[in-house]
């Protein structure tokens, strides 16, 4: 019987820091309103530098890190994201390519807020049926490229991060016990960019109607989302075999404390079951749940043979959830000093070979366009990409 375990975290948040206060002075809103009605003191907002892709790289070495594993032991990187770096190509094969993945396949999967949840089930569904050894699972948003800065019913909401894990084969008997992924597409303008998909490419009137910002009605999102945790967290704790009163930690989806107070109440459980820490980023779409993660682990909240119950909701509308048991040890080992030494290297190697690629690709159509060369294509199939540098 195969296992996929949980054997590296990390996160990444902008140093930016936008505070309640500061949203004053953008639109008619009140430190007082926000903080009671959600729960958010301050969120971290993307410098211009910052970007999905590149806050993506940034946790994923940091989970690498954790780890211990070089990037070319990544079978597979799966990027949860509502804001990718481009409608195509995915943010994945950026991060595979920056991270110097050279073995990887790479996909993004979007599902909302619920992504990282639905992105772990995905990867370790590949560990356990045998296809691969070794997933990077990664949940990053910078959803504040798509909020409506004059819309204070939204922009109070959101902030920018990202968090992974590194998932491996494990024949320790741990690891995702149960899982939960629904969706219900009649609530899908509930929660829209309505603008720059297919059905309505940009045009100077999408732009004008600002129709590429996030447009929610937040009461009905409310409701839903707390139906949604109780009935999934119910579903997957029994799916697993459990009692909810045997779950160790519960870390839900961070888009508002009344929401996680309001399914606390419903599920009959203590909030000191609850990770919470909206209180600093905000709502950071599929990246809060691994944010919240690696802040649970920093704090000393998680342990070997912990149940963990993930639990998500967002666009689509979707939720998802899962009882994750965990196997490692989750203290963290100072990195030895020659390690960031290493890990530079790679960087800059992973750097090295993207750049040969693209030269590669450049002279071969240079090459044929001169008449040489044969007709089957590209030598071998990989990207190469100047994006995250
Ligand atoms: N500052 C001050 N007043 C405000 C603000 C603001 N930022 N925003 C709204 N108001 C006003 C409204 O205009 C309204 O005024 P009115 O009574 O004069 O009309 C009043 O406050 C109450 O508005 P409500 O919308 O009823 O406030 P509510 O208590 O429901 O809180 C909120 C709104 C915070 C948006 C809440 O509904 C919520 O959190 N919903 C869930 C949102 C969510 O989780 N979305 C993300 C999903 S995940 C994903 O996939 C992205």
């Amino acid at each position: 019987m195969r296992y996929a375990q949980i054997t590296g975290w990390g996160r990444y948040v902008p140093s930016k820091v936008m505070t309640n206060l500061d949203l004053e002075k953008l639109v008619n809103t009140s430190d007082e309103w926000i903080r009671t009605r959600t729960g958010i003191a301050e969120r971290r907002i993307g410098t211009p530098r910052d970007t999905t892709s590149s806050m993506a790289l940034r946790a994923a070495q940091a989970a690498l890190q954790v780890a211990d594993l070089p990037p070319s032991k990544v079978d597979l990187v799966i990027v949860a994201t509502l804001s990718p770096d481009y409608p195509m190509p995915a943010t994945a094969s950026l991060v595979q390519d920056a991270l110097g993945a050279s073995r990887a396949g790479a996909f993004d999967l979007n599902a909302g807020c619920s992504g990282f949840v639905y992105a772990l089930s995905v990867g370790a569904s590949m560990i356990t049926g045998g296809l691969y050894q070794t997933v990077l699972v990664i949940g990053s948003d910078t959803v504040s490229r798509f909020v409506d800065w004059t819309d204070r019913g939204t922009c109070v909401l959101f902030g920018d991060g990202a968090g992974a894990v590194v998932l491996q084969e494990s024949a320790l008997p741990t690891g995702l016990r149960s899982c939960i992924l629904g969706s219900d597409g009649s609530g899908a303008e509930s929660l829209i960019i309505p603008a720059g998909g297919a059905r309505s490419p940009a045009t100077v009137d999408t732009v004008e109607a600002r129709q590429h910002f996030i447009k929610m009605g937040g009461n009905e999102v409310f409701r839903f989302a707390v139906s949604a945790m109780c009935r999934a967290s119910l579903q997957v704790i029994k799916q697993a075999g459990l009692e909810p009163d045997e779950i160790d930690l519960i870390i839900p989806h961070q888009a508002n404390v009344r929401i996680i107070q309001a399914a606390a109440k419903s599920l009959g459980l203590p909030m000191e079951k609850f990770f919470v820490n909206v209180d600093r980023y905000g709502n950071t779409s599929a990246a809060s749940i691994p944010i919240a993660l690696c802040e649970a682990i920093e704090q000393g909240r998680v342990k070997p043979g912990d149940k963990l119950l993930f639990v998500g909701f967002g666009a689509g509308l979707t939720w998802a959830a899962s009882v994750f048991e965990w196997g490692v040890g989750a203290e963290l080992r100072p990195a030895p000093w020659w390690k960031s030494i290493v890990n530079t290297v790679i960087e800059r190697e992973a750097g090295v070979r993207s750049f040969a690629l693209r030269t590669g690709r450049r002279l071969d159509a240079v090459w044929r366009r001169n008449g040489f060369g044969g007709d089957n294509g590209y030598a071998d199939g990989q990207n190469g990409s100047k994006h995250l540098r």
